[in-house]
C-alpha cells in the first residue's frame, strides 16, 4: 500500500443558542462590560441548557463534520474527544458516548485530557494513527460544557469561558500536499497549580468539603497563565515555522486558541502578523478550551474563508500546563 498521508478532510461545530453577555454578568458579579471588553475582548459567550451534554454538543459537531467529509459514519475506525467537561467523571469516555450517539457501536473511542490543548494534541494522534496505517478515518473532537465548573460567583473566571464543540475528520490520503504538515505538542507540570479542578479525583474525592469548599470549580491564576502564555506560544511558533522553513507573512489562516484577545494580540505582533491573517471568535464564544480551535475554524469555513490547500497555523495554551502548535493544509475530498 502506498504511503499513508494524514488530510485534514472536514470541519464541523455547534454552538449552544443561549448566550450570556457581559450586561448579564454584571448583575451576577462585581465587574463591568468595560473591564471585559478592555481586558479579554469578550462580548459573550454561549452556555449550554442543563440538560445538554459534552457529549450532544460533540455529536452534534461531529454529525456536520462527517457529513462534509462526504464518508458514513461506520468508516470512521477511531473517535478521540478532547475535553476537561466529560460527561462522567471519569468513566464512561466522552467519546465512547459520542460514538452511541452517531450510531456506531464497534469502534475504538477515547477521551484525551490536555484542556485547551485538547484538540491540537488529538490532532496529533490522529496524524500518527493515519500514518503509521493503522487508522483511516480518525474522527476528532474537542468540546467542553466549561459552565459545568464555573463558579457563577468568582469574577476573574466567570466572564472567561462558554461552551461549545468542534470536530474534524482526519483521513488517509496518497497525496502528499494534503498530509498535515507538523504538530508539536508538550507539557510542564510545574506550573500544574495555574489552572486546576482539585475536586473530584483522587486527591480530593467528592466529600461534602469538597462541595462547601468550592473544589469543584476551575480554579486559575490568571496573570500569571497570561504572561507564561505569551511567552511560550511565540517561542512554540516561532520553533515551528522556523523547522518547517515558513515564514509567518506566508501563513494565510493563523487561528489560536481564543482565551484572551490580549493574548492573541501580544503573539501576532511578536510573530509579525497582519490582522487579516488572525481568526478571531473570542468577542462572541469566550474561552470554549478544547473546543476554541475548531469552532474557529469551523467560523472561518462557514464564512467562506477557508479553501482547498490554504495553510492553517494552530497555536494553543492550557491547563497542565500544555502547550501546541500545528501547520497543515485544508484537505476537503476533491471529487
Ligand atoms: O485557556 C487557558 C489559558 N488561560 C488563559 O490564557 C487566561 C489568561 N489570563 C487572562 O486572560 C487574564 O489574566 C485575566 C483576564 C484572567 C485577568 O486579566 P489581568 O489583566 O491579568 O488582570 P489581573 O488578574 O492582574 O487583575 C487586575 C485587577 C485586579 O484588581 P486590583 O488587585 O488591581 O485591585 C483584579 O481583582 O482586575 C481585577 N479583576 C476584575 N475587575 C473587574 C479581576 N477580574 C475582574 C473582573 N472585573 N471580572
Amino acid at each position: 500500500m502506498a504511503q499513508a498521508f494524514a488530510a485534514f478532510r472536514s470541519i464541523g461545530a455547534y454552538v449552544p443558542e443561549k448566550r450570556l453577555s457581559n450586561a448579564d454578568l454584571e448583575k451576577m458579579v462585581d465587574t463591568s462590560d468595560e473591564w471585559i471588553v478592555k481586558r479579554t475582548g469578550i462580548k459573550e459567550r454561549r452556555i449550554a441548557e442543563r440538560d445538554e451534554s459534552t457529549s450532544d454538543m460533540g455529536a452534534k459537531a461531529a454529525r456536520v463534520a462527517i457529513e462534509r467529509a462526504g464518508i458514513n459514519a461506520d468508516e470512521i475506525d477511531l473517535i478521540v474527544c478532547a475535553t476537561v467537561t466529560p460527561d462522567f467523571f471519569n468513566m464512561p469516555a466522552t467519546a465512547c458516548l459520542i460514538a452511541e450517539k452517531l450510531g456506531i457501536n464497534n469502534v475504538q473511542a477515547f477521551d484525551i485530557s490536555a484542556a485547551c490543548s485538547g484538540f491540537v494534541y488529538a490532532l496529533s494522534l490522529a496524524k500518527a494513527f493515519v500514518e503509521s496505517g493503522m487508522k483511516r478515518h480518525v474522527l476528532i473532537i474537542g468540546a467542553e460544557k466549561f459552565s459545568s465548573i464555573v463558579d457563577y460567583s468568582d469574577r476573574t473566571t466567570c466572564i472567561l469561558f462558554g461552551d461549545g464543540a468542534g470536530a474534524a475528520l482526519i483521513s488517509a490520503s496518497e497525496n502528499p500536499d494534503e498530509g498535515i504538515v507538523d504538530v508539536h505538542a508538550s507539557a510542564d507540570g510545574s506550573y500544574a497549580d495555574f489552572l486546576v479542578t482539585p475536586a473530584p479525583g483522587s486527591v480530593n474525592p467528592c466529600s461534602h468539603e469538597a462541595i462547601e469548599q468550592g473544589l469543584c470549580y476551575v480554579k486559575m491564576k490568571g496573570n500569571e497563565t497570561f504572561k507564561l502564555a505569551v511567552k511560550t506560544l511565540t517561542n512554540d511558533v516561532k520553533s515551528i515555522l522556523a523547522k518547517n522553513k515558513i515564514e509567518a507573512s506566508d501563513i494565510p489562516h493563523f487561528i489560536p486558541h481564543q482565551a484572551n484577545y490580549r493574548i492573541i494580540k501580544a503573539v501576532g505582533d511578536a510573530l509579525g502578523m497582519r490582522e487579516d491573517q488572525v481568526v478571531l471568535t473570542v468577542h462572541k464564544y469566550g474561552n470554549t478550551s478544547a473546543a476554541s480551535i475548531p469552532m474557529a475554524i469551523n467560523d472561518l469555513y462557514e464564512c467562506g474563508g477557508l479553501h482547498y490547500g490554504e495553510l492553517m497555523l494552530l497555536d494553543t495554551f492550557g491547563g497542565g500546563l500544555t502547550w501546541a502548535s500545528a501547520l497543515l493544509p485544508f484537505a476537503p475530498a476533491q471529487n
